[in-house]
């Protein structure tokens, strides 16, 4: 059943903002980053994540990268009911829904989400540290590519956002959580930074916060309220509450 204290405080013209991380893509056979066998058990962060990992060892975070890339190419890595759920807000909801994925995977986009805000950029896309030119990648990467921009050779890099970097579209994040009527966290610890600061940011301009994620996030206490459970369970039954109120 719809919860009164969310269905009774918004309208079907509110604007939403939603942010996704690691979570919602773990039942499509992605791996999170801290849960237990995450990502970072497996590889140092330092060595793949940031720029200073880049220039000691470009071969390393090439490999990285490309393992991820193979990885999301793997016919049995599709998107899910809660990537779909959203998709479907976005069409039947009657005011602006943002999309901001902490993600670099595409499952969103594949999903049926039109137009998702990639903050820490996308695992199918490189830029070339020469000319900045931004290139679609399917395959491997690796420091013998010559960008196809400028033709110089070494350049070539995932257009992810490591450590120490400032994430995309900053600005109009702050612009949309400050003016929205609902912020939703799905699928996120809330351990990095300003993702993990959305929450706070949005409940000061006036929105209602609700986290939907497996277990409570370092940020938990923020939110009005949290429903846990697997994202394919509790984000299809959210969006339809939502839904609930549009005629
Ligand atoms: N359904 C919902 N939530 C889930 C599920 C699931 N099936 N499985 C795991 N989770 C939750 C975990 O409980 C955890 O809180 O997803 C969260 C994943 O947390 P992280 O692994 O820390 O991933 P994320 O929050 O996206 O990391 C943020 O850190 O390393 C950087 O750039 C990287 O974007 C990433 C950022």
């Amino acid at each position: 059943m719809p919860s009164p204290a969310l269905t009774n405080r918004l309208r079907p013209t509110d604007s939403i903002v939603i942010l996704t991380g690691a979570g919602i893509s773990k039942e499509s056979g992605l791996d999170t980053f801290r849960c237990a066998g995450g990502i970072w058990s497996q590889v140092d962060l330092e060595d793949v994540a940031t720029p200073q990992g880049f220039a000691r060892n470009p071969d390393l975070v090439h490999r990285f990268y490309n393992d991820r890339r193979r990885g999301l190419a793997d016919p049995a890595v599709q998107p899910n009911a809660a990537h779909r759920a959203l998709a479907e807000l976005e069409r039947r909801w009657k005011g602006d829904v943002l999309l901001v994925t902490q993600n670099i995977d595409d499952l969103h986009e594949r999903g049926g989400s039109t137009a998702p805000l990639h903050m820490h950029g996308e695992l199918l896309k490189a830029f070339c540290l020469h000319c900045r030119t931004v290139t679609e990648v399917q395959g491997d990467l690796s420091v013998h590519d010559h960008c196809l921009t400028c033709g110089r050779k070494g350049g070539m890099r995932p257009d992810v956002v490591w450590f120490g970097e400032m994430p995309y579209q900053m600005e109009r994040i702050q612009r949309a959580l400050e003016e929205c009527d609902l912020f939703v966290s799905i699928g996120t610890s809330g351990h990095v930074y300003p993702a993990a600061g959305f929450v706070a940011e949005a409940r000061s301009a006036g929105a209602y916060t609700v986290e939907l994620n497996l277990e409570p996030s370092e940020g938990a206490s923020h939110f009005h309220s949290s429903i846990h459970g697997p994202a394919t369970q509790v984000v299809p039954a959210f969006v339809q509450d939502l839904l609930s109120i549009v005629r």
